[in-house]
């Protein structure tokens, strides 16, 4: 980066790092170690990383990927594995596991706290790349035409969001810094290891090290103790036996400690109140110097969420997108699409500009936000790449990526009109598979494209679900296998209560089951949203609830009536120093799933099946959302800028032994159901703001009854029990698709009468239960 830029500012801050309780580690000096020293190591594992011939190992050099190419016999694939595993995982030879997992730890911590924040591979420096500070790294200077760049395009990192180069883009990011820690790991050892058995040891776990990653929709949402707690603890520790002089180490998964300064130097790390945190936080409850952690916060918010983010990842690698005749493709996204060049629809995956229902991108959204509470770095998109998470997090979301890949061979990077713009890429460009990935280059100092990351081995990664012995020797091996391990990993509530799960279930429960399930088919259940990214000032959430919210919003995310949230990520609209905003306002979706919830009421209330003619008038009397902004206080939704809700549905068919995969139907809105609900997320005003006193609510002129099941959602009923595939469905799709946009765009007599309705009092209870 341009540290001349940060020098005069840093010179006038005061060193607020607080002394951690742990040793810090011995500076890196990698100008001393040269490759020559080590040549089977440099044959096996450097040459081929196209590093010049005797360049010394100053971690990557110049920004160029070549990719990891170590593991048995030449093997390029070397498996990233989930933080849980690699904890447990043992290199041959040893009698206990952790040697990967330490030699990950060293490295990691060595690139926070030994390298200086003025070389391009420290840790502030490496997430700096995605937002904060705004600055060229690698001297990458905005991207061409570079004549077309003015400032305001600088006041973003290099990241893309809300973009088709949102997978594509990350994935070259991770493997950037999986090489700097992979480079650090082998100086450890060379630098550190004398004897040469131990040593052989200590490189049979380098050739294994990889990137770990997180898999947040398995295990109940659980945030495992490798990330979320403190201190690590070694098991192995290069080129000391006596276990004694081992040092007790601050968990480099559990923060980063910004190097004194760096988190306030000057302009460049923003005019808001990160500028004030010497360390990356989680769910702290504001952001004053000093405030700690809530890590039980952050594990009760992801617990939550658990069921919602593990059906959204299901169905979003599940899921059967036909064009023309899936009415959940919104009709802007129409014109781009040709089904018979992306029959797997790209963009409704890959990110969550222009589509319905959740992507890849929507999902990761929540997990950011869940992490990092109102006011933690993980919430912030600008500074959320300095919490140690995030790479985990990323490293997860690019394994799905694969998986996806794998399910889809034919689809690919599709184009995509770039909204705000990057450091790299200018507002409005019309981002292909071949727009650069600024700023990253291949081995020969050329830049990478999407088509250049289209392949994992590329970087010498795989990941369990996309084994080597299958990936690209056999595409239809690899996409059933790939296919049957989702299925597993994140099975749907009714295929897993179909099966042995029943016992977890109540009476009331088993029977709903029953009464949903009719020739191994089911109704799926989802909320989608739709919303302004800039509505409110930051990230905000959408709170979704089968049954009455509690009055105390702070209940809301363990009350049994509670769903999950729709999140907004994204940060401050507060204008920049440059006085440009940081947030382009731009529609963005997701969804919320609704069925793990409605199998949970059908013990709490008198829903009794799936079916649409039970829970469509079930779900217009109990379903409610309610939205918090920044701070976690209450909006009333109507006041939420572009905020749409529609609530639809999929005829899916049970895994069998054939096909061990739920088969989705299309997605079926069924905007009245929204409608009748109105604008305000329920009737009944709990946990609205500026409602309860208002005349709104003070003049009951009207006695009409409660909404009452219709002749419209008959007609819906109707053409939902239809099969997916007939005609009839195909040809109203439009139509519905239509009726979805604007599903809050209710007509005044629907909505006078559900706030009408709603007067009597807020104690009268929504739900059926
Ligand atoms: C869709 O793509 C196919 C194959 O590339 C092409 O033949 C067809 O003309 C395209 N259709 C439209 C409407 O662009
Ligand atoms: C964007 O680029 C693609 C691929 O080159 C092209 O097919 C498409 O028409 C372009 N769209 C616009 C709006 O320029
Ligand atoms: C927006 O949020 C930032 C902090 O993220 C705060 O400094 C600012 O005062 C807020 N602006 C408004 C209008 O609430
Ligand atoms: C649930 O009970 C309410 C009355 O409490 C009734 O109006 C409603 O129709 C019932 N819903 C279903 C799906 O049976």
């Amino acid at each position: 980066m341009k540290v001349s830029v940060l020098l005069s500012a840093l010179a006038t801050t005061t060193q607020l790092v607080s002394a951690a309780p742990f040793a810090a580690p011995e500076p890196d000096n990698f100008g001393d170690v040269h490759v020559h020293g080590v040549a089977h190591l440099y044959d096996k594992l450097i040459k081929k990383r196209a590093l010049l011939p005797d360049a010394t190992l100053k971690g990557t050099t110049d920004g160029r990927l070549g990719g990891i190419q170590s593991g048995n016999n030449g093997n390029q694939m070397v498996e990233r594995r989930e933080i849980r595993k690699l904890y447990t995982y043992t290199v041959s030879g040893d009698s206990q596991p952790g040697r990967v997992y330490d030699l990950f730890i060293i490295a990691l911590r060595r690139t926070q706290v030994a390298r200086s924040y003025t070389d391009k591979n420290s840790w502030w420096q490496l997430a700096g790349i995605h937002g904060r500070p705004f600055i060229s790294w690698n001297g990458r200077a905005p991207g061409a035409p570079s004549s077309a760049l003015k400032s305001e395009f600088t006041g973003t990192g290099y990241c893309t969001h809300g973009s088709t180069l949102f997978p594509t883009w990350h994935r070259p990011y991770l493997a950037y810094v999986e090489e700097v820690l992979w480079m650090s790991a082998y100086w450890e050892i060379q630098s550190k290891v004398k004897d040469a058995k131990e040593k052989a040891q200590w490189e049979k776990a380098l050739e294994q090290l990889r990137l770990p990653y997180w898999d947040w929709a398995t295990n109940g949402g659980s945030f495992p103790d490798q990330i979320a707690g403190n201190t690590h603890t070694f098991r192995f520790y290069p080129g000391e036996s006596n276990k004694n002089l081992w040092p007790k180490w601050e968990n480099p998964l559990y923060t980063f400690r910004f190097q004194s300064g760096t988190y306030n130097a000057g302009t460049n790390f923003g005019n808001d109140a990160f500028r004030q945190l010497p360390r990356t936080l989680r769910h702290p409850k504001d952001q004053t110097p000093g405030v700690g952690d809530n890590i039980g916060e952050a594990r009760s918010d992801l617990r939550n969420n658990a069921a919602s983010i593990q059906q959204q990842v299901n169905e979003v690698l599940l899921r059967s997108l036909k064009m023309n005749s899936d009415s959940s493709i919104r009709s802007e996204e129409r014109h781009k699409i040709n089904t018979s060049q992306d029959p797997a629809r790209w963009g409704a995956f890959s990110n969550r500009v222009g589509n319905s229902g959740s992507s890849v991108e929507s999902i990761h959204d929540t997990i950011h936000v869940l992490i990092g509470g109102r006011f933690g770095h993980m919430t912030s998109v600008p500074y959320s790449s300095f919490d140690p998470v995030f790479f985990l997090h990323h490293c997860n979301v690019d394994r799905l990526f694969a998986i996806w890949q794998a399910i889809n061979p034919d689809s690919y990077v599709t184009w995509q009109q770039n909204g705000g713009g990057t450091y790299g890429i200018a507002p409005g460009t019309n981002d292909t598979v071949n727009s650069p990935l600024e700023p990253w280059l291949n081995p020969t100092g050329g830049r990478l494209n999407s088509n250049a990351v289209k392949n994992t081995a590329t970087f010498g990664y795989g990941y369990p679900e996309v084994p080597k012995h299958l990936y690209q020797s056999n595409p239809v091996g690899l996409r059933r296998f790939a296919m049957t391990e989702v299925q597993k990993l994140y099975p749907n509530t009714v295929s897993s209560s179909s099966k042995r799960k029943r016992d977890l279930y109540t009476s009331e429960e088993n029977e709903g089951l029953d009464n949903s399930v009719d020739n191994n088919q089911y109704y799926e259940w989802r909320v989608d949203v739709a919303t302004d990214r800039g509505a409110l000032n930051g990230s905000y959430s959408v709170h979704f609830f089968l049954g009455k919210p509690a009055r105390d919003y702070k209940q809301w995310a363990s009350q049994p009536e509670f769903v999950g949230d729709y999140i907004v990520f994204t940060h401050s609209m507060e204008p920049t120093v440059d006085g440009n905003p940081e947030v382009v306002s731009t529609e963005i979706t997701g969804s919320v799933p609704l069925t793990n919830a409605m199998v949970k009421a059908f013990a709490r209330t008198n829903l009794t099946s799936l079916n649409p003619q039970d829970a469509i008038p079930f779900l217009i009397r109990n379903l409610r959302w309610r939205v918090t902004d920044s701070l976690g206080n209450p909006v009333r939704p109507r006041n939420v800028k572009g905020l749409k809700v529609s609530v639809s549905i999929s005829h899916c068919t049970l895994p069998t032994d054939q096909i061990p995969w739920t088969q989705y139907g299309e997605w079926t809105f069924l905007t009245e159901i929204a409608r009748r609900i109105g604008k305000d997320g329920g009737p009944d005003k709990v946990g609205i703001p500026d409602v309860s006193s208002s005349s709104t609510t003070a003049a009951p002129t009207s006695t009409t009854e409660a909404p009452a099941y219709g002749t419209e959602l008959s007609t819906l009923v109707t053409s939902a029990t239809e099969e997916p595939t007939s005609e009839a469905a195909t040809t109203e799709a439009p139509t519905s698709t239509e009726d979805a946009e604007a599903p809050t765009t209710t007509a005044d007599a629907v909505e006078s009468t559900v706030e009408a309705s709603s007067t009597a009092s807020d104690d009268a209870s929504p739900t059926d239960g």
